[in-house]
């Protein structure tokens, strides 16, 4: 192939890698003050990431409740409302801000509240769940621990 070509293939693979980088795996991301990466994010993406944020809180709140009333239909129906069903549509535009490990946890954390839910329908113990939830609440930890949201200067 003439050089031009080779130049131009190589061109074409920079930009394709850095738009991959950009848009896939980095997000919308600067470092904070306190050292955690903080997403940029709109005001009403922060707000919807947030409502999401509160609906893990107000389920973990409501199995522990049912795991102390040893109510394991209540602790699966409390878990599905965070499952993977349960998840909001995410607009294409948040997608692409969110860093791909934000978005990893955040698939794992859903999935786990679904195992959560299938396992106490199906071997009603207790004792199970609460160890399901301890190590699901290890995800909430961590994340919290990496990321937080700033909104976006424009
Ligand atoms: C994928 C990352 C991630 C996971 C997993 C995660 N969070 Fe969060 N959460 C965040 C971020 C980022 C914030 C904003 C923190 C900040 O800006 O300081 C937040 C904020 C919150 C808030 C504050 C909501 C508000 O209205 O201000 C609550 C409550 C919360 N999370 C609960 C949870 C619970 C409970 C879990 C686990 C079941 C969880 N989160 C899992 C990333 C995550």
């Amino acid at each position: 192939m003439c050089k031009l070509c080779w130049g131009v293939v190589f061109v074409f693979a920079l930009v394709s890698g850095g738009l991959v980088y950009k848009f896939i795996l980095s997000g919308s991301v600067l470092e904070a003050s306190d050292g955690r990466a903080a997403i940029q994010l709109s005001q009403g993406e922060k707000d919807l990431v947030l409502s999401e944020m509160r609906a893990f809180l107000s389920s973990v709140q409501h199995i522990v409740a049912a795991v102390s009333n040893d109510n394991l239909a209540d602790v699966a129906q409390a878990a599905r409302e965070v499952g993977r069903e349960a998840q909001q549509a995410v607009p294409g535009s948040l997608m692409g801000k969110l860093p791909l490990g934000f978005k990893k946890l955040g698939h794992d954390t859903h999935s786990k509240f679904d195992q959560l839910a299938l396992d106490a329908e199906q071997l009603g113990d207790a004792s199970h769940t609460l160890k399901q939830l301890a190590e699901l609440t290890q995800n909430c930890v961590a994340c919290h621990a990496a990321y937080r949201l700033d909104l976006e200067q424009k």
